[in-house]
C-alpha cells in the first residue's frame, strides 16, 4: 500500500512485510514541518544521528548524544501520522552491552513515541539485536559504511570491495537471523546490495547501494540542497534550498537597507484599534 493511501503508520512488521515488493520510500527528519512534509510521502521516517552534521554543524556522527536524539524524536513525532518513526541509538549508548542498549532503547522509544531503533553494526552487534527484539525492541540494523566507526574503518570507503563482500554478506545474513526487521546498506558495489538483497529475508535499505535494494534511504538535508558542505556521489539533490535561500535573505537585506521593507501591507494602521489585522 502507497503512503498516501494509508491510514495509519505502518508497524516494523509491515516494512518487513514489503519484502520484495514496491520499493519502500523513506528519508531522514529532525524537525516537526520537515516531518510534515515528507509524511504522506514515505513508508517509514528516520531520525538520524546525521543530525549532528547537518543541524549542529559536528564533523562527524560521534558527538551526537542520547538527549539529542530523544529531542528530535519528540519533534519529528509530532509531525508524522501516516509514516513509522524510526530513532537512531547514538555513539556510545549500546556498543557496551545488551543491557545497556537495552536501556537506551526503551528511553528512546518510551520518550520518543518511536516503533523502533536503529543501530549500527553486523556480526558483532547479532547478540545485541536478539536481546533487544526479545524484548519488544524492534531494530533496523545498519551495516556497510557505518559512520560511527569512521575512526577504524579509515574514513567514509565504499564498504564490501573484493574479499571483504563475503563479510559484509555475513553481516546480513546475522542482523536477519538475530531479528532485525530491515537493514540499511549504506556504500556498498551494488552488485553485493543485489546479492544481499537476493540472500536475506528481510528488507534491504539501500543508501549508495543499488536500485534493487527492497528500499532507499537519503538525509533530507542533502536531497533538498541544505547541507552543501560537501555531497557524496550517491546523493541526488532534487532542490537547491540553500542557494534558494541565501538569495531571498539577500533580498531581504537590500530591502530593509533601502527602506522598502516593510510596505504598506506589512503595517499597522491606526484607524480600527479592536483589529489586530
Ligand atoms: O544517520 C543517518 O542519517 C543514517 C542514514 C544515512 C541511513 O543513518
Amino acid at each position: 500500500m502507497s503512503a498516501t493511501a494509508r491510514k495509519s503508520a505502518p508497524l516494523p512488521d509491515d516494512i518487513r512485510d514489503m519484502k520484495g515488493g514496491t520499493p519502500i520510500v523513506s528519508l531522514t527528519a529532525y524537525t516537526t514541518p520537515m516531518a510534515e512534509m515528507m509524511d504522506a510521502h514515505c513508508d517509514f521516517v528516520l531520525v538520524g544521528d546525521s543530525l549532528g552534521m547537518v543541524l549542529h554543524g559536528l564533523p562527524s556522527t560521534l558527538g551526537v548524544t542520547m538527549d539529542m536524539m530523544i529531542m528530535h524524536g519528540r519533534a519529528v513525532g509530532r509531525g508524522v501520522k501516516s509514516a513509522m518513526m524510526v530513532v537512531d541509538m547514538p555513539f556510545g549508548s549500546y556498543e557496551e552491552s545488551p543491557a545497556q542498549a537495552f536501556r537506551n532503547a526503551a528511553r528512546i522509544m518510551a520518550e520518543t513515541g518511536a516503533a523502533a531503533v536503529k543501530l549500527e553494526g553486523g556480526v558483532h552487534m547479532a547478540e545485541t539485536i536478539a536481546f533487544l527484539v526479545a524484548r519488544g525492541v524492534p531494530v533496523m540494523a545498519h551495516i556497510g559504511l557505518t559512520p560511527q566507526s569512521i575512526n577504524t574503518l579509515g574514513g567514509y570507503k565504499v564498504q564490501g570491495r573484493g574479499d571483504a563482500g563475503a563479510a559484509l554478506m555475513a553481516d546480513a545474513r546475522a542482523v536477519a537471523e538475530a531479528g532485525a526487521f530491515s537493514v540499511v546498506l549504506e556504500k556498498v558495489p551494488a552488485t553485493l546490495a543485489d546479492e544481499i538483497t537476493a540472500a536475506i529475508p528481510i528488507p534491504t535499505i539501500g543508501i549508495g547501494a543499488s536500485a534493487g535494494c527492497d528500499g532507499q534511504i537519503l538525509v533530507v538535508d542533502d536531497m533538498l540542497g541544505l547541507f552543501t558542505r560537501f555531497k557524496a556521489k550517491f546523493v541526488k539533490r532534487y532542490a537547491e534550498l540553500a542557494s534558494d535561500g541565501e538569495a531571498a535573505i539577500a533580498a531581504y537585506a537590500a530591502d530593509v537597507r533601502a527602506r522598502s521593507f516593510p510596505a504598506a501591507e506589512h503595517v499597522f494602521g491606526d484607524a480600527d484599534p479592536k483589529s489586530n489585522a
